[in-house]
């Protein structure tokens, strides 16, 4: 198949490497030949871990040879399917969607790799509506499993096969959501954890540290929020969290992460965010071993945004489960975890910070029928799944 990737980013040149890694002819178009070269030097040393490890067992050289690059869209003419992964600026994903359905085969599915904005929104730049659609990596690409496909309102049924069909052929595991929602799965919920850790340092409850410490070192998450945050990119956490809240979603008052942002502290790729990190390379953070946060408070939020998923019928538990094992690394799935450390105490802690005036700590409707039928998670043998 050939692939066109646009935007050499970080998502960009990693989703690069995954198709090529698969036996993919890839383009990749960037707005200058500084920054191709970049990923390119990125894509060397990624393969070269890859292969040191036998994760491959093709060489670098022969995965990086089916990958050209361009930073004109002229070589979209004869691709079978876009992606398109370039920051999370509308008027710029509507620009590239314009081009890419003058240039590309009628034929072509063009994919957005958006973070969080409606497929549909994007889908309405083109003349080829049924065949836009979401698709959705994690980062680093070469080493997280998920990929959410995300159907707009106009994506036709074929288009969402061959989307999950690429996805598994290229070794990663698609969930397809049923509606989409801004921000969809993955970061609906990564958004209400960075919420929360937020309000828990503003409001004096906890440290910086007291959060990361309990996620890595209680809920046995491979990074802290703050530090996920700061790997993802403190902008690109902004962004997403804007585009949900402008399209209905309840906000949570905290000022921090804006502020990281307007002082150009962006997180790893500036070399500092909520930590350090020289010379811009990610180095797991140092961490105390206690902490004083809850875990079961750090979750509340994000809990609460999965049970509105569930009960919204955009996916069900077990979905929302494979995305944070497999987007995010958790060791067990967030609605699991909700189980185990009891849907009470969370939506205990929902009520009591709801209590201090932040309305999107109200319990949805479905926390409230769980606990008003007593389940409340492993204790009670039955929660979001059932135990024996
Ligand atoms: N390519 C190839 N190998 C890589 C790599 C890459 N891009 N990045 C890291 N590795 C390898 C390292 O070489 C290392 O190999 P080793 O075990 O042989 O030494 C191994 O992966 C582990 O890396 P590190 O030692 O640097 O650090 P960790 O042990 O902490 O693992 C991690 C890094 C896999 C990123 C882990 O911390 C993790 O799973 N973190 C959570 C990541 C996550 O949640 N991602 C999703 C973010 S949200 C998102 O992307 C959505 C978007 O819309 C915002």
């Amino acid at each position: 198949m050939r692939i066109l990737v646009v935007g050499s980013g970080t998502m960009g040149h990693g989703i690069a490497e995954v198709m090529a890694i698969a036996g993919h002819e890839v383009k990749v178009v960037d707005i200058s030949w500084d920054i191709l070269n970049r990923a390119k030097e990125k894509m060397n040393e990624s393969l070269n871990r890859l292969y040191e490890k036998k994760v491959i067992s093709e060489s670098p050289e022969a995965i990086m040879a089916r990958i050209s690059m361009s930073t004109s869209y002229d070589v979209a003419s004869d691709i079978d399917f876009g992606i398109e992964a370039v920051p999370e600026i509308f008027e710029l994903k509507k620009k590239i969607f314009q081009y890419l359905d003058e240039k590309a085969p009628k034929t072509a599915i063009l994919a957005t790799n958006t973070s969080s904005i409606p497929i549909s929104e994007i889908a309405e730049f083109t003349n080829r509506k049924e065949k836009v659609i979401g698709m959705h990596f994690f980062n680093p690409p070469p080493l997280m499993k998920l990929v959410e496909v995300i159907p707009s309102k106009y994506t036709s049924e074929e288009t969402i096969n061959e989307t999950v069909e690429l996805t598994k052929r290229v070794g990663k595991v698609p969930v397809r959501l049923k509606i989409e929602v801004p921000g969809f799965v993955s970061n609906r919920i990564f958004i209400r954890l960075v919420q929360e850790a937020c309000r828990e340092v503003e409001s004096g409850e906890a440290s910086i540290q007291d959060v990361d410490s309990a996620a890595r070192n209680k809920l046995k998450l491979p990074m802290g929020i703050f530090e996920l945050s700061d790997y993802v990119g403190l902008d690109v956490v902004v962004d997403i969290w804007k585009v949900i809240v402008s399209r209905g979603g309840t906000d949570v008052k905290c000022s921090s992460f804006e502020k990281k942002v307007s002082s150009k502290e962006l997180g790893v790729k500036t070399g500092k965010g909520f930590y350090s990190y020289p010379g811009g390379r990610y180095v797991k953070v140092p961490l105390p071993e206690d902490s004083k946060a809850d875990p079961a408070r750090i979750i509340s939020l994000a809990v609460n945004e999965g049970a509105w998923l569930i009960e919204n019928n955009i996916v069900n538990a077990e979905e929302i489960d494979t995305v944070m094992k497999l987007g995010f690394n958790f060791p067990k799935g967030l609605m699991q975890i909700a189980d185990e450390l009891g849907v009470d105490s969370i939506v205990k802690n929902l009520e009591d910070i709801e209590k201090k005036g932040e309305k999107a700590y109200s319990p949805v409707k479905l926390l409230r029928e769980m606990i008003s039928r007593g389940e409340t998670g492993v204790n009670a043998k039955k929660g979001f799944y059932r135990y024996t």
